[in-house]
């Protein structure tokens, strides 16, 4: 700046000491920013009373050849050259006006589609009419605004270990004029070359059109922490006018750096193990990439894949020290964890004694017994109840009550999944005891059958056998197969039978201690269709009839024994009629219509009865009765 203060300075000086002998003040612009293709517009002005006699343009190129090469020439004999050679082929025009009254004129030079090797000087000349003159001076700059840098980071890691600066990123800009400027940031920061940690190499080329293109690269010592940071370049350039910038995409690296520590997981990651399950050894490395892993089980290699070792289905065989090992080849750097692992464990229950049979009265200590590798819980089941705690359940004073299956349960107190169960029948010795009488179902509607259930407690398990006899004639009926069911305690039996009749069904339990019998009357509850003696009693009169015998005249018996009610109803009338007659009661020779005029009466009768108990209502009563003649009468 203080450079071009002092030129200023210098011109200034200059135009004064010029103007001592050449009379004409031309003023111009030192510089004219334009874009590249737009129009640039180059004035100059000077002072005089008239219009300029002679005006000439020069150009002249920057560099060593300072020689003026005349682009416009004109005088006032209207005599007007534009030198437009090919340079300026039709880009150039000029102009010129005088304003006599501000003793002013202006010339104006204007290109158009401007290009880059208009770039240059541009001088004016202005004579006037005593042969005085004065010049003036314009530079013309260029800009292209480049294209939106573009940045390329590497692909593979960067080693925190390596000794030079390693590459990170590239970044490219195009077609800048003047030649643009790159910088590159970490996380907003501006890196600077420095000899250590960056190193920035930048590259320009000149196109044949004169444009720019930069590059540059970028090279950094990378730390652990600059995995997370982010890169970009950011291109600054000139435009008329301004300074502008722009910023390329972020870009985030790959950072290399060793294994220092390795660390185990277990999954799953709290709680105990147990066998038959499966169980996930996890090995992780502090460093990026992850190592190379190698496991051990006491001190036994395992094949794994790399950083996981899946145990599935484990055992306690299986328990023990799990260490893994990591070995960073480049680095030569070693690391190890190690991880205890108990595989819980419940073993078969035995229960003492398996199975027995005891006397009545007797007492017996049963015990449960388990392996496991941690403390457990022992609950003895009876028939889904809970009887009690503890590995010892005694059984006191030895009752049929006593007999059955009593289940023992061992639980891991600390583990629940790992629980276990086993049985032990116990079978108390006695002769057949009935603890019910027989019971008879429900008359079954189809069949019209009845199920006799029949309950024999005793060991060894009683032989039952029913016997079904008709109570009325004693004679045994035919008894159909029964039904056996063993309990823990005894016997159930029961038969399905079809009573025609009243029956005694008798249930007997037999064993090597001794025989209990039980006997119930059965009503019947089937009805035999053949019997033609129905009709006399409704009850005994069901005889039983055995299943077997074939039913045979159905529709006779019928006949019969309409026969015989229609013979029954008319002795009944007989009699009747005779009973009557002999008490006078029943008047000879009356007819049929008399009776019913007697009914009339007796109605009528009832009506006064009504009207003497209560008079108003049985007025009323007889008026409907007397006037109306209901029409039903
Ligand atoms: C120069 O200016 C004149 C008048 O304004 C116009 O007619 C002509 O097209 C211009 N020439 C160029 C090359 O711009
Ligand atoms: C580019 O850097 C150079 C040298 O430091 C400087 O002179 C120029 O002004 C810079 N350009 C821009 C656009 O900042
Ligand atoms: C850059 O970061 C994104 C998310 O922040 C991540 O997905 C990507 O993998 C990272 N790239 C590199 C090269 O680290
Ligand atoms: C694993 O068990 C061994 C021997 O019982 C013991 O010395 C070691 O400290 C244990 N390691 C861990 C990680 O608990
Ligand atoms: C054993 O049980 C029987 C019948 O249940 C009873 O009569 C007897 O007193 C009991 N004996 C003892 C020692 O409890
Ligand atoms: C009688 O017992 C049989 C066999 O158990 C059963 O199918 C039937 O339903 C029972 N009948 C009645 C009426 O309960
Ligand atoms: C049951 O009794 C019958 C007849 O007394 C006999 O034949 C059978 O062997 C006995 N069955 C058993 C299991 O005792």
């Amino acid at each position: 700046m203080t450079l071009r203060y002092i030129a200023l300075l210098i011109a200034g000086l200059s135009v004064l000491t010029c103007k001592t002998w050449a009379m004409v003040d031309v003023n111009m612009e030192d510089r004219v920013e334009v874009s590249l293709k737009g129009q640039a517009e180059i004035s100059c002005i000077y002072t005089l009373k008239e219009p300029a006699k002679m005006i000439v343009w020069f150009t002249k190129s920057p560099g060593r050849d300072q020689s003026r090469k005349r682009v416009y020439y004109y005088d006032t004999l209207q005599k007007e050259i534009i030198d437009e050679g090919s340079e300026y082929a039709g880009r150039i025009n000029f102009t010129h006006s005088h304003e006599p009254q501000n003793s002013r004129g202006s010339a104006l030079l204007i290109i158009n589609n401007v290009q880059l090797s208009d770039q240059k000087e541009y001088i004016c000349t202005v004579h006037d009419v005593s042969t005085d003159s004065g010049e003036g001076h314009t530079l013309l700059q260029i800009f292209n605004s480049p294209s939106l840098p573009v940045i390329e980071g590497t692909h593979t890691g960067i080693s925190v270990t390596a000794e030079e600066p390693s590459k990170v990123a590239h970044c490219k800009v195009d077609d800048g004029y003047p030649r643009p400027n790159i910088t590159w940031y970490k996380d907003r920061f501006p890196l600077q070359q420095s000899n250590n940690e960056v190193k920035i190499s930048e590259s320009e080329t000149t196109k044949a059109n004169g444009l720019f293109t930069v590059e540059s690269d970028l090279y950094i010592k990378p730390q652990r922490t600059d995995e997370d940071a982010l890169f970009y370049c950011e291109v600054k350039y000139f435009v008329p006018g301004e300074v502008r910038m722009t910023e390329s995409k972020k870009i985030n690296i790959t950072v290399h750096y060793p294994t220092t520590k390795v660390t185990v997981y277990v999954n799953p990651r709290n709680g105990l193990i147990k066998e038959g399950d499966t169980v996930e050894i996890r090995c992780e490395g502090n460093g990026n990439p992850q190592p190379v892993f190698s496991f051990t089980h006491n001190e036994e290699e395992l094949s794994a894949d790399n950083e996981m070792l899946l145990l599935e289905n484990v055992k306690r065989s299986h328990s023990g020290t799990y260490v893994c090992q990591s070995i960073d080849f480049g680095e030569g750097i070693y690391a190890e964890d190690s991880v205890n692992i108990t595989v819980h464990y419940l073993d078969q229950i035995v229960v003492t004694p398996e199975e027995t049979v005891l006397n009545q009265g007797d007492d017996l200590p049963l015990t449960c017994n388990a392996l496991s590798s941690l403390p457990t819980q022992t609950s003895w089941f009876k028939d889904g109840t809970w009887l009690g705690k503890g590995h010892v359940l005694v059984l006191h004073n030895a009752s049929y009550d006593t007999a059955g299956l009593y289940v023992c349960q061992v639980t891991v107190s600390s583990l629940h999944e790992l629980q276990k169960q086993n049985s032990v029948q116990i079978s108390v010795r006695g002769k057949p005891k009935f603890t019910k009488e027989i019971e008879v179902g429900p008359v079954n509607k189809a069949d019209r059958s009845v199920n006799l259930t029949c309950y024999a407690e005793g060991f060894p398990f009683p032989n039952i056998t029913w016997t079904l006899s008709d109570q009325r004639t004693g004679q045994p009926v035919p008894v159909p197969e029964a039904e056996n069911q063993m309990t823990d305690t005894g016997v159930i039996s029961m038969i399905s039978v079809r009573a025609m009749s009243e029956l005694t069904a008798k249930c007997s339990a037999a064993n090597e201690l001794g025989t209990e019998e039980v006997s119930r009357k059965i009503e019947a509850s089937a009805r035999a269709t053949t019997t033609t003696t129905q009709a006399t009693s409704p009850k005994g009169t069901e005889l039983p009839v055995p299943s077997n015998q074939p039913r045979t005249g159905g529709g006779s018996g019928v006949i019969i024994a309409v026969l015989i009610i229609c013979l029954l109803l008319i002795a009944i009338l007989g009699s009747v009629l005779y009973f009557l007659y002999k008490k006078g009661k029943l008047p000879c020779g009356r007819s049929g219509k008399q009776d019913f005029t007697k009914q009339k009466a007796s109605k009528d009768d009832i009506v006064m009865e009504m009207k003497s108990g209560k008079s108003e209502e049985a007025v009323l009563l007889q008026g409907v009765n007397g006037d109306k003649k209901s029409p039903t009468e």
